[in-house]
């Protein structure tokens, strides 16, 4: 058995940023109300035709990553996406990737697991390393939602808190079993599927011919849906529960962490899982003031920053966290 380890972060958000001020041109909503409830300040939206999609933008972050890791792209012997934005209902960006970075016939395989996609992909990405199945695998997590998004009045407790971007890692075999990553967890609960979702199109609920043949202006199913405050309750549970199993696994306790890297769902919800491991304002990383809540991209975009700014330092104890639809959550452990 082997560990894992990541060897190089890379990230890319669109140029374009869109600040609450101009969201209210849009619908009505106000910078106020949207720093207080969530901290946002603005986010990053890809202008249409500018060939920022899913996919491009993973791509973007990939090269930078492969860069770090300072290896050559065939190298890589896997790759997996988290999205829940692909740029098409299939195949999925995996693929794209593989054929736009012209590597040779390796797997590559979709993660869709939404705002904990990029939890899922890296703990997939591990067990085929542990195994000796694989050496390096790119695992990327990217979003477009700004295209998709109700920009009217009346998605505005969905719209003003999602931005467009991709982040990717090069995780790698690691000898030393006390180094890299020392354990994933996952976890699910579909009972609540509906209450952070997008119904349409789906198979199982209505296809595009249904959507069109109807042509109802007041037709929100094919937007995303978003049950608020349950989804803010059930989220500060998980996030705290998911962390704390991960801790007592490794025989840590919560003094060990140096860096918590939350999924980017909302400020407040950071602060409170903050709060709740009495972690002081160096010890957590949070970036959703200026790029939103990007989904899969999240965590590994506040990866990458936060280590491009030197906050991440070997034998580091980093924490990553997520939650969000489905329901799902989980965590990840990484001795740097
Ligand atoms: O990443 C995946 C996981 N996602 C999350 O974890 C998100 C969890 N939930 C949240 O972050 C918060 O629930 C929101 C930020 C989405 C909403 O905040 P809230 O404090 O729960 O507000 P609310 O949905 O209860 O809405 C309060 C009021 C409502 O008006 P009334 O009914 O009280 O008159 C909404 O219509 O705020 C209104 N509202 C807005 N007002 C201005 C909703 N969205 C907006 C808006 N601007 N954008």
């Amino acid at each position: 058995m082997y560990n894992s380890k990541i060897i190089g972060l890379g990230s890319y958000v669109p140029d374009n940023i869109v600040t609450n001020d101009d969201l209210s041109k849009m619908m009505d909503t106000n910078d106020e109300w949207i720093q207080e409830r969530t901290g946002i300040k603005e986010r990053h939206w890809a202008v249409p035709g500018t060939g920022d999609t899913t996919s491009a933008m993973g791509v973007k972050a990939a090269k930078v990553a492969i860069e770090r890791a300072g290896m050559d792209k065939n190298d890589i012997d896997f790759i997996i996406f988290a999205t829940l934005s692909p740029d098409f209902y299939f195949p999925g960006p995996g693929v794209l990737v593989q054929k736009e970075l012209d590597i040779k016939t390796i797997g590559a395989l979709d993660v869709r697991n939404q705002c904990s996609g990029f939890v899922y992909a890296i703990s997939v990405a591990d067990q085929f390393i542990k195994t000796g199945m694989y050496k390096n695998i790119l695992v990327i997590g990217a979003e477009l939602h700004s295209h998709g998004l109700d920009k009217t009045t009346r998605g505005r407790g969905v719209t003003v808190i999602f931005g467009d971007g991709a982040g990717a890692v090069i995780l790698s075999r690691e000898e030393n079993p006390d180094k890299g990553l020392l354990s994933t967890h996952l976890h699910a609960q579909g009972e609540h599927f509906k209450e952070l979702s997008l119904v349409a199109p789906g198979m199982g609920q209505r296809w595009i011919n249904d959507i069109l043949k109807d042509n109802d202006p007041d037709d929100e199913s094919y937007f995303p849906y978003m049950n608020g405050p349950f989804v803010f309750k059930n989220a500060i549970v998980r996030f705290t529960e998911v962390i704390m199993e991960g801790l007592q696994k490794n025989g840590l306790v919560k003094e060990d962490i140096n860096l918590l890297i939350p999924h980017q769902a909302n400020l407040r919800i950071s602060q409170f899982v903050q709060k709740k491991f009495g972690l002081s304002d160096d010890r957590v990383f949070n970036n959703i003031m200026t790029y939103g809540n990007t989904t899969a991209a999240s965590i590994p975009i506040a990866l990458t920053q936060a280590w491009e700014q030197g906050k991440i330092k070997e034998n580091d104890l980093v924490v990553l966290a997520a939650f969000g639809s489905g329901f799902t959550w989980g965590s990840v452990i990484i001795r740097w």
